[in-house]
């Protein structure tokens, strides 16, 4: 049986993970180790009924090396700490990772399997040996319109992002229901009182939200009733990293050379809990008839949905509310632009903490268990 090493489980990626791997029964098959950073000793969790031993630390190189496969959700300063110093011991185990830290290196594959099991397979062969999940906005993006990809229809497309509040971690989610009820509770008496007028409440909801008592700790600004128009760090060519990744992500998942398929956009924090959703500019190579577009996608993986471009599926179907904690990718608002028929518009929506960060990491533990 695969001895498999885990860190990072307690956090909110590492939960999910933990969850979606018992509800999947993948503990049945390897012999897990629980490591941690800062409670060794302490119990381990039990996993399908069964006791886990006490947690080992997950800075003893040792005992990482006893393990056939890493998978971590710790985040990029574990990885930066522990990876390379692990190779440079001579392990040669599988090392599977959440972090963005190594997703660009050239030892390092981005892993999404319903997308790039071709491509992971043969890094497999070649002997590479470290797994990284993708960016959660790219992998989102390419479980919807992978089909477009395969097809070879896609000359370029840009990428205008709605981002959920998970993809900056629990406490961003925790600020922002707290920003919502600071709003609330600042207008609730205006709210019952009919002889308020809206333009009144409005202007006190604004005061609010400029207010020092909002609390904006984590974000650094309010999130809740506004939106915040960059996400992670600001890159010298006028991109956000968020955005860069797009391009740069994307191609490797697909295993082309970098710029193949240009990708770009603006990615935007949205007051949602934990669903990225994306309106795409798509430009076709030739005029490809709506029919057959919306038959690529619909039939790419089991995970994707077609949702027709009409306003009532549509606003079933293609919402954070709908697709929270599920594994379905819907996508739709398909139809081409008035810009001509090489140019099509598309929505996506996608649970960022399954398809974006903790599915892809089980499914390849399952790859190499297999
Ligand atoms: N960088 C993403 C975000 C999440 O901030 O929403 C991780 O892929």
């Amino acid at each position: 049986m695969l001895k498999v090493g885990l860190v990072g489980w307690r956090g909110m990626v590492g939960s999910v993970l933990m969850q979606r791997m018992q509800e999947e029964q993948d503990f049945r098959d390897i012999e897990p180790t629980f490591f941690s950073t800062s409670q060794v000793g302490i119990e381990g969790p039990v996993v399908n009924g069964k006791t886990t031993g006490e947690l080992k630390d997950a800075f003893d190189l040792e005992q990482l090396a006893d393990q056939d496969v890493i998978i971590t959700c710790q985040g990029g300063d574990y990885t930066k700490a522990v990876h390379d110093a692990l190779r440079e011991q001579g392990w040669t185990g599988y090392w599977i990772d959440a972090a963005s830290t190594m997703r660009m290196r050239d030892d390092a594959a981005i892993i999404l399997d319903p997308v790039n099991r071709a491509l992971i397979d043969r890094r497999l062969e070649e002997g590479r040996r470290t797994f990284v999940g993708g960016n959660c906005t790219v992998s989102l993006m390419l479980m919807g319109l992978g089909g477009l990809f395969e097809k070879g229809w896609i000359e370029w497309m840009t990428s205008m992002t709605y981002q959920a509040a998970s993809g900056a971690g629990a406490r961003h989610m925790k600020e922002l229901l707290n920003q919502m009820g600071y709003l609330h509770d600042a207008v609730a008496e205006g709210l019952n009182d009919p002889a308020q007028s809206m333009l009144d409440i409005d202007r006190d909801v604004t005061a609010a939200l400029r207010s020092d008592a909002m609390p904006t700790e984590q974000f650094g600004y309010p999130l809740a009733g506004s939106l915040l128009p960059w996400i992670d760090s600001q890159l010298e060519n006028g991109q956000s990293r968020e955005e860069w990744k797009g391009g740069a992500e994307t191609n490797k998942i697909l295993g082309y050379a970098p710029n193949t398929v240009p990708v770009d956009g603006l990615c935007v924090r949205i007051g949602n809990m934990r669903c990225h959703a994306q309106a795409f500019t798509i430009k076709l190579k030739k005029d490809i008839p709506l029919a057959d577009i919306e038959a690529a996608i619909r039939d790419y993986t089991p995970w994707t949905k077609l949702v027709p471009n009409d306003k009532e599926a549509t606003l079933q179907d293609l919402t954070p509310t709908a697709v929270a904690g599920t594994l379905t990718v819907p996508v739709g608002r398909l139809r081409k632009l008035n810009m001509g028929g090489e140019y099509l518009s598309a929505f996506s929506v996608g649970d960022q903490l399954l398809w974006g960060a903790a599915e892809p990491l089980r499914r390849m533990l399952r790859v190499i268990a297999d």
